[in-house]
């Protein structure tokens, strides 16, 4: 029997994060069980709020981003998301999914992060996926997992690692400090904002066919040792240390893979060896690259707007989006203008 017979609906926000220590591979593709552990920092102000739908009058599944209906990839890869959560759930429907976010997207700053932890959260609810209690975050971080591996990063608040775990169940991620235990903040210099060309999904397949690929993973523990400590214990020269290497140590992998994969411009080298000339003249600043030209400069809040003012001053630099560290995903109310502006249907 069809149980559910109305809308069912709900929202929630997640915001993008930044790995300090890297996701770069997968152990499993499908379930995206990945070759490493990661470390990340939630990224407060910058944001995705996404409301699902699951209609029973709907024949398929619909994405709208920014006011922009989908279509392909990306459309496919939400539905996919959504077949997942209707194989858990009572409900059965055909879901619309409208997304806004307040940063360019494809660049490099990790929407696909915020997408699907906001999806995975709101998706859960409005579905009515049964998830006991006492495990609601590792839960819907494993559920976000599904749709892009650092997603499950940005459902738990703060800094945060996500823990390989060796199968499905145990690979999720938690926050291993609050937002407001450090107030390290993230300069984002932003060299471009066109969209990247290679996602990050194929380069999870690409990874192991670089030479580089084994020593980056099975180095990745003392890493993880040495960024968790840092974070713990607030020191920020060896966060710096570690964070950079481990950036580096990802674009090496993506360098000397089949095909080579080169994310970095011209601009992104300049601004990562302005930032090490900066630490080394007495600021404190380290810089990490993900999969796209832009560069995060990581910073105390006390630096922050020295470090500002310096990546401004840089020629290839269009802009800098300033984020402290954000909080866990969360739902939020559904608001009337949202169905408006998924346009017909
Ligand atoms: O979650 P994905 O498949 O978009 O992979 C993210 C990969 C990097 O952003 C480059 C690194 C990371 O850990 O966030």
């Amino acid at each position: 029997m069809h149980l559910y017979m109305s809308d069912h609906t709900a929202a929630a926000l997640a915001h993008p994060n930044i790995a300090f220590i890297k996701y770069w591979g997968n152990r499993d593709h499908q379930l995206r069980l990945p070759s490493n552990g990661s470390i990340s920092m939630n990224l407060a102000g910058l944001e995705t709020r996404t409301t699902v739908t699951f209609r029973p009058s709907l024949s398929a599944d619909r994405l709208v981003v920014n006011g922009k209906e989908q279509t392909g990839r990306a459309l496919e890869r939400v539905a996919s998301f959504l077949g997942l959560v209707r194989g858990l759930s009572d409900v059965k429907d055909h879901a619309e999914v409208v997304s806004e976010n307040n940063f360019p997207t494809g660049a490099g700053i990790a929407s696909s992060a915020s997408a699907f932890a906001a999806l995975a959260v709101a998706a859960a609810k409005a579905a009515q996926l049964p998830i006991d209690a006492e495990h609601v975050t590792s839960q819907l971080s494993r559920l976000a997992r599904r749709g892009s591996g650092s997603a499950c990063r940005s459902v738990p608040g703060g800094f945060v690692e996500w823990k390989m775990g060796s199968e499905d169940k145990e690979s999720y991620a938690v926050s291993i400090a609050a937002a407001d235990y450090w107030d390290l903040v993230d300069c984002i210099a932003i060299v471009s904002t066109a969209h990247k060309a290679i996602g990050s999904t194929e380069g999870h397949y690409s990874a192991a066919s670089s030479p580089l690929n084994w020593a980056r993973i099975a180095d990745s523990p003392g890493r993880l040792d040495r960024c968790r400590a840092a974070i713990l214990s607030r020191y920020f020269e060896p966060l710096a240390e570690v964070v950079e290497q481990d950036s580096n140590l990802m674009h090496a992998v993506m360098m000397t893979s089949s095909p080579p994969l080169f994310y970095w411009s011209s601009g992104t080298l300049e601004i990562m060896q302005a930032v090490r000339e900066w630490r080394l003249g007495g600021l404190a600043a380290a810089y990490t690259v993900d999969a796209g030209p832009n560069v995060h400069v990581i910073t105390p809040s006390e630096s922050a707007s020295e470090v500002e003012r310096r990546l401004r001053a840089l020629p290839s630099v269009t802009d800098v989006l300033v984020a402290k560290a954000g909080g866990p995903a969360r739902l939020v109310e559904t608001h009337a203008g949202v169905k408006g502006k998924a346009g017909p249907g």
